[in-house]
Parts: C-alpha cells; sequence; structure tokens
C-alpha cells in the first residue's frame, strides 16, 4: 500500500512539473526568445541572437521613444526590430501588429528586469 501512495504522489508531481513546464514554455516572451533564436526567421539568414547575445545591448530598449539604428530614426520598438530584420536579418519586415512582433517585443520587455 505504501509502495502505491509513493507511485501515485511521484505520478501527480510528474504531471504538474510537465503541465508547468508546458506553460512556461508558451509565455509571449519564450515564444520570442525562440524567434529571436531562429536564424530563419522572418526569412532572414541570421538571428537577432547573432548581434545581440541574450539580448545583451537591448536591456533599455523596452523604455526607449527614439531609436538610432544604422544612420536611420524609428520611433517605435517594433519600427526598430523591423529595421533590424530587413537590415541585419535580411529578412522582410513583419506586421507591426502581429503575433511574432508582439511576442518579441515581450522578450525584449524582460530583458530589463535582469
Ligand atoms: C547583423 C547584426 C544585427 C542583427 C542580426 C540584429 N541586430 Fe539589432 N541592432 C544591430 C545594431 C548594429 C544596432 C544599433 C546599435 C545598437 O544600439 O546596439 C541594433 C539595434 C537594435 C535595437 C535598438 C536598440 C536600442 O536600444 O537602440 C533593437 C530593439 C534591435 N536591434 C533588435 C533586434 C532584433 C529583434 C533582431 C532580430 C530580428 C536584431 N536586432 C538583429 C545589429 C543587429
Amino acid at each position: 500500500m505504501k509502495l502505491l501512495k509513493i507511485l501515485t504522489v511521484s505520478f501527480l508531481v510528474l504531471m504538474l512539473t510537465l503541465s508547468v513546464s508546458f506553460a512556461m514554455k508558451n509565455l509571449p516572451e519564450d515564444r520570442g526568445k525562440a524567434l529571436f533564436n531562429d536564424p530563419k526567421f522572418a526569412g532572414g539568414s541570421k538571428s537577432c541572437n547573432q548581434c545581440h547575445p541574450n539580448g545583451k545591448g537591448l536591456e533599455n530598449a523596452a523604455n526607449k521613444k527614439e531609436f538610432k539604428i544604422m544612420g536611420k530614426t524609428l520611433k517605435s520598438l517594433e519600427d526598430a526590430i523591423n529595421l533590424c530584420i530587413v537590415e541585419a536579418n535580411k529578412g522582410k519586415a513583419i506586421n507591426v501588429n502581429s503575433q511574432e512582433m508582439k511576442d518579441l517585443v515581450a522578450y525584449i520587455k524582460i530583458l530589463q528586469a535582469r
């Protein structure tokens, strides 16, 4: 009987762990991080992470009102991301209201908390 109890508890703990890790993988910032590390994202050939390792240098980006990147001035984080997608990743700009853009922004926002 004791064994059965141990098995039941272990099983429940396992299920809980699995569902928690599943839920965590589906947070917007985690999806954003996956995109950030994907060299094929938006049809590009480089990942954001290759130039911004672990988001380095972007810690303050979520708070900025103006960006100066590669000689251009951008008025929003979304436009800054799209500029990098086009000029740096050699990909195609994505819709500023798309889920992918929201996920990337969510990832960049959590960088400042670290
Ligand atoms: C080939 C290198 C390269 C790649 C790839 C790249 N970037 Fe950049 N990024 C830069 C450079 C250079 C700047 C301007 C200088 C700076 O502020 O660090 C910049 C600036 C930025 C900024 C503005 C930072 C600030 O605070 O002004 C953001 C946001 C950003 N990149 C996001 C991204 C995202 C998201 C991707 C992937 C879609 C990406 N970058 C891919 C080189 C790159």
